[in-house]
Formats: structure tokens, sequence, C-alpha cells
């Protein structure tokens, strides 16, 4: 069994499709540990509640320097002993120890197709402003390997999603979310628990 251990900020739409693709099959051998907010408000900490699963809040609002919440942060994560941590719109800048810690076991999902659109300042709604605002056609989500870059490291799955004449950002959004993230998240985390991800440098294989 992998345990994944979720990380989030808000709604945790991209949570509900991990819990839901656990209990429906889509996602196997895995087991959610927990779920670590920065945000005590997020609505995400309650579908972990409903759920059953174990959650908590680390806020840096709780803590005097950047550096204790890191500490605490990563404290927080090595208490549920994951194999592999899934960041689902988790919004907050992954301490630089956590990194080095969980090379090649942690996983975010991008709202575009890297590496367009991402980077710093690309998170959330901002994403598909620009990417409106640039007049592309073709959007898309991207699942990747977490290393010290912002949306460098190693991709995993990408899936591309078409605009539509009178999008706004909001509508774009939920239509990457629908089309694109709530599949290749769970479908990425069920080949990682399956030992199919394999990465060879900056890249990875898919066996
Ligand atoms: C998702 O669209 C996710 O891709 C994005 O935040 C949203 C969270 O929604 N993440 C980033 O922009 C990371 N750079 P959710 O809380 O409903 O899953």
């Amino acid at each position: 069994m992998l345990r994944i251990a979720v990380m989030v900020s808000g709604g945790g739409t991209n949570l509900q499709a991990i819990i839901d693709g656990v209990k429906d099959g889509t996602i196997t051998n895995t087991e959610i540990v927990g779920v670590i907010s920065n945000n005590r408000n997020a609505y995400a900490l309650k579908r972990a509640e409903e759920n059953g699963i174990p959650s908590l809040c680390v806020s840096p609002k709780d803590y005097e320097t950047r550096e204790i919440f890191n500490e605490k942060l990563l404290e927080a994560v090595d208490g549920l002993q994951p194999d592999l941590i899934v960041l689902a719109g988790f919004l907050v800048v992954i301490p630089p120890a956590m990194i080095q810690k969980y090379r090649n076991r942690m996983i975010n999902i991008h709202p575009s197709l890297i590496p367009s659109f991402c980077g710093k300042g690309y998170y959330g709604l901002k994403v598909h402003e620009a990417a409106l605002e640039r007049g592309v056609k073709v959007v898309g989500a991207t699942v990747h390997f977490v290393d010290e870059g912002t949306d460098t490291g190693p991709i995993i799955l990408q899936k591309a999603v078409e605009v539509e004449q009178g999008d706004t950002p909001e509508i774009l959004q939920r239509r990457v979310m629908e089309q694109a993230e709530w599949k290749i998240l769970p479908r990425a985390i069920d080949l990682i628990a399956n030992g199919r991800v394999r990465v060879e440098g900056n890249k990875t294989v898919i066996d």
C-alpha cells in the first residue's frame, strides 16, 4: 500500500477526486494517511473530516518566522510517514529541506500545460487569466514531481483542454479541473502506487 499525504490550501476538489478514486478503485494500492492544510478555513479540511481522514493545519501565521513554520510543516509531514506527498492545490512555497528529503516522492498538480503559464506567480485563477489574455486555444493540466524550481520537475502526465468562445477565467478553470486535473492526478497516483513511474534525469518513463 502506498501511503499518501495530501497537502491543500483551499476548496480541495482535487483532494475529493483522490478520495473518490481510492473509493471507486480508480486508484489502487493506495491509502490516504492524512491531509495537511496551511489554511484553517480550507474547505478541503471538511472533506477530509467527512471521509474520516486525519487532518491538521500548519499555518505560517502561528509561527514567528518562516524557518520555524518550515520546520513544523516538515515535522507534520514526517509524522504521517508518507511514501508519497501529493500537493493538491497547496499554494505555499515548499521548504527546501522537504524537497530534498522527498525527492521523487512528492508530486504537484498544476493547472496548465507546463512549460506554458507556470513558474513564479502562476497559480490558481491567475493561470487561466493569463491563458485567456494570451489568447491560446488549448490549455490543460500537468502532474509533475517537485524539485527545487517552481513547476520545473519531471513531468508525469499532461492533458489538454480546449478553450471555448466566451470563456471566463472561472469557466475555464472549472473545465480544466473537470476534464484534466481530476483525471490525471488520480491516474498519476495509481501509476506510482503500482511502480510504473521511473525518473530518468529530468524526465519520467511510464512502464
Ligand atoms: C487547482 O486548480 C490546482 O491545479 C491549482 O490550485 C487549484 C486548487 O483547487 N494549483 C496551482 O495553481 C499550483 N501552482 P482545489 O483546492 O479545488 O483542488
